[in-house]
């Protein structure tokens, strides 16, 4: 029997996250800084508090009950999040802190049989999370780091991708969806290559799993990650997905409780993964409320999820035809919901504050990619992100906020 969805309706959804309700300045909330961390709906909020005012303790160590009533729910967590990008097996779901812990735990484990002279591609649309942790194998190690170029419309450039690639590539490690430019890569296409070289590859998927329907088996990626704050769940909790075998070549990346096999005098043997990356008392409640997060978004219809966000975003650019004061950064073809500009004469952050004062709120800066905002010829930009939870309204809000606060720059 096949289960239908129920249709996207964004007001029902709204009403399931308690701060959109909120002022700011005396005007309504428009939150358009979900790229950077999103909201929370009831359904997280519920299950964080539950799991503490009901059935707390530290996991995989008690023999009581609330120990093995917590270690279950932390472990169908696991469970929900291997469900949600259809992972084989729970084994190959870390919980880490976060997209940037993900990429650390990788590159310093992965690293470690890594020499001088060995390559790692990237590319210049990184987030730094997904560039600086590659950069101390070059310190460290004499790594080489080699960036595919970023095209004018914010596509990477896949022949100079394709021609990276090489006897001395290690691994390719980019983003699936660009935090600046929207830019939706053609991971399918990126991982085939490289593996037809016979190099595995790192998906960042810190935005790309928020926009996007991730299903690892199909990519048939070998390391995702991502991070359960973007993802409208809690900060501290993330997401190393990795295939069994290349888990099980990874030594340990931190040492501690609970990841190891047997501890003596002058030995130690080590716990399987997931378990041999999750060394110490892990983000217990955190874990539970990213679980409450992907199975409350499992209950959407993520197509129309996406529809929607690109709706808002379509909204924002008509609104904007024909500004010849704006620059948008990132115009790549089915590009997600991301709309990142500049204002002619005004700094960023000058156009942020202004548009806080009409309840808007929006990022401004380097969004931790300079040599993105170096290819550009930018010190910095300003960023709106769109989410479910936003309106058409608030689409054509943030449009008529923004043409109030160039006014004051012309
Ligand atoms: C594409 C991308 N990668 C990685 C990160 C880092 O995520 P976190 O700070 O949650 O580890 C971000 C955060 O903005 C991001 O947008």
């Amino acid at each position: 029997m096949s289960f239908i969805k129920p249709a996207f309706n964004v007001e029902e959804v709204r009403a399931e996250f308690p701060i959109l309700s909120r002022e700011v300045h005396g005007k309504p909330l428009i939150y358009l800084d979900s790229g950077a961390s999103a909201q929370k709906p009831r359904a997280v909020i519920e299950a964080m508090t539950r799991a503490m005012e009901h059935s707390y303790a530290n996991v995989h160590r008690g023999l009581h009950t609330l120990a093995n009533e917590t270690t279950d729910a932390y472990e169908q967590a696991r469970e929900s999040v291997r469900r949600f990008i259809n992972a084989p097996s729970v084994n190959e779901v870390v919980f880490t802190k976060g997209a940037t812990d993900a990429i650390n735990l990788v590159a310093s484990s992965y690293g470690l049989s890594l020499k001088a002279g060995d390559e790692i591609v990237v590319s210049q649309m990184e987030h730094h999370a997904n560039i600086v942790p590659w950069h101390f194998l070059r310190e460290r190690k004499g790594i080489v780091l080699k960036f595919v170029p970023v095209i004018d419309d914010g596509r990477l450039d896949m022949d100079a991708y394709r021609a990276l690639l090489g006897p001395k590539t290690k691994m390719v490690a980019l983003t699936h969806m660009s935090n600046v430019l929207g830019t939706i890569n053609p991971v399918k296409e990126i991982i085939e290559a490289a593996h037809a070289a016979g190099v595995p590859v790192l998906l960042d998927g810190a935005q790309g799993v928020v926009h996007e329907t991730v299903d690892v088996q199909v990519l048939d990626v070998d390391f995702y990650v991502f991070s359960g704050h973007k993802l409208y769940g809690p900060t501290g909790i993330g997401v190393l997905y990795g295939k069994a075998e290349r888990l099980a070549a990874l030594p340990p990346y931190q040492g501690g409780g609970e990841m190891i096999g047997v501890v003596t005098e002058d030995l130690i043997t080590y716990a399987d993964p997931p378990h041999r990356f999750e060394a110490g008392t892990p983000a217990i409640v955190e874990a539970i409320g990213l679980g409450a997060a992907v199975e409350w978004l499992e209950k959407l219809d993520r197509k129309a999820v996406a529809a929607h966000e690109r709706a808002l975003y379509q909204r924002v650019r008509h609104g904007l035809e024909g500004a010849n004061w704006l620059t948008e950064i990132g115009t790549a073809p089915g590009k997600g919901a991301i709309f990142s500009f500049s204002v002619e004469g005004a700094h960023a952050h000058d156009i942020a504050q202004i548009l806080d004062r009409y309840g808007v709120a929006v990022r401004a800066g380097t969004h931790c990619a300079e040599p993105l905002m170096r290819r550009f010829g930018l010190t910095s930009s300003a960023r709106a992100s769109f989410a479910l939870y936003n309106t058409l309204d608030e689409a054509d809000s943030f449009v008529d906020a923004l043409v109030k606060a160039q006014g004051f720059f012309a």
